[in-house]
């Protein structure tokens, strides 16, 4: 019962957050799009789980943000994680042939639109962002927050993660998985944090538990996706993950009862997987 009201409530924010990515990326599925613009809306408006702009929006509404700012903040995220899924699939990356449950965009529309389309997205989300109206006072908000976005592709970041992934192989491998998952998938979940934070009431203390919670939660999804995947087989990793995060919330007590949720989302999913 109590899992069925998590997922009623996951799937009321994502429904929310489909809507306004059907919004914002209209003209890809209007009758005279072209083949990029039709690429960006079959990469972006297909069954994803919106974890990331999940918890943008659940961390907006913990620190009091006015939830139609940060729901455009969110979506952004999603586009630069989409962006980042259509590379990764690329034949010159993990060369995958299905995502999301139907051919990857580089097998539905050729490896050159892929590529121009992960281009074009990464551009529209960050137009989104600043296109967007704000009220004068945050005005400066939106301009870090941009900045936090086009960071997260920085040669630091989830470039540096993926580059690793490419390269390491057998124990050398194993040894910096952990250190390879924080650069290429914690990046966008501090992103996610950061987009949760942007619009928030300016005495609301910049709050680096929710930084640690959206790093801590990173890893914990990128392990539950290789337990999936298969690329580990210890739930106990996942667990012990899933803890840390949740110890980042201790401070916050009920207020932060829905971020915490999607850790149990997370387990409830890992578990699901063990018990299939
Ligand atoms: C896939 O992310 C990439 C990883 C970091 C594991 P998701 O599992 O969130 O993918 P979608 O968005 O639901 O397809
Ligand atoms: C994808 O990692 C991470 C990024 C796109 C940054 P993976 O290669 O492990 O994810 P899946 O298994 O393809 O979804
Ligand atoms: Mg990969
Ligand atoms: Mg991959």
């Amino acid at each position: 019962m109590l899992e069925r009201t998590l997922h009623l409530r996951i799937d009321a924010d994502r429904l929310t957050i489909n809507a306004e990515l059907e919004r914002l990326l209209s003209s890809s599925v209007c009758a005279d799009a072209g083949p990029v613009e039709r690429a960006l809306g079959y990469a972006v408006l297909g069954s994803g789980q919106r974890v990331r702009p999940i918890l943008a929006m659940r961390v907006g509404r913990l620190l009091g943000a006015d939830p139609s700012l940060t729901l455009r903040a969110a979506c952004a995220v999603e586009m630069l994680h989409c962006a980042s899924l259509i590379v990764d699939d690329l034949p010159c990356m993990d060369n995958e042939l299905v995502r999301r449950g139907r051919p990857t965009v580089h097998r539905e529309f050729g490896e050159p639109t892929a590529l121009l389309g992960a281009f074009a997205l990464v551009a529209l989300a960050a137009r989104v962002v600043v296109e967007q109206r704000v009220p004068d006072h945050l005005r400066e908000r939106q301009r870090l927050f941009q900045i936090q976005l086009l960071s997260t592709l920085d040669c630091s970041g989830l470039i540096a993660g993926q580059s690793m992934d490419l390269t390491l192989s057998g124990d050398v491998r194993e040894f910096h998985r952990i250190h390879m998952h924080e650069l290429k998938t914690v990046p966008l979940f501090d992103l996610a944090v950061q987009a949760g934070m942007a619009y928030a009431p300016s005495d609301v203390r910049i709050d680096e538990g929710l930084r640690r919670f959206g790093r801590e939660f990173g890893v914990a999804f990128q392990v539950a996706d290789d337990l999936v995947d298969g690329e580990i087989d210890d739930y106990a990793v996942v667990e012990a993950q899933l803890d840390r995060a949740r110890h980042c919330l201790v401070g916050y007590g009920e207020d932060a009862a829905s971020v915490s949720e999607l850790l149990d989302y997370l387990n409830a999913r890992s578990l699901d997987h063990c018990h299939r």
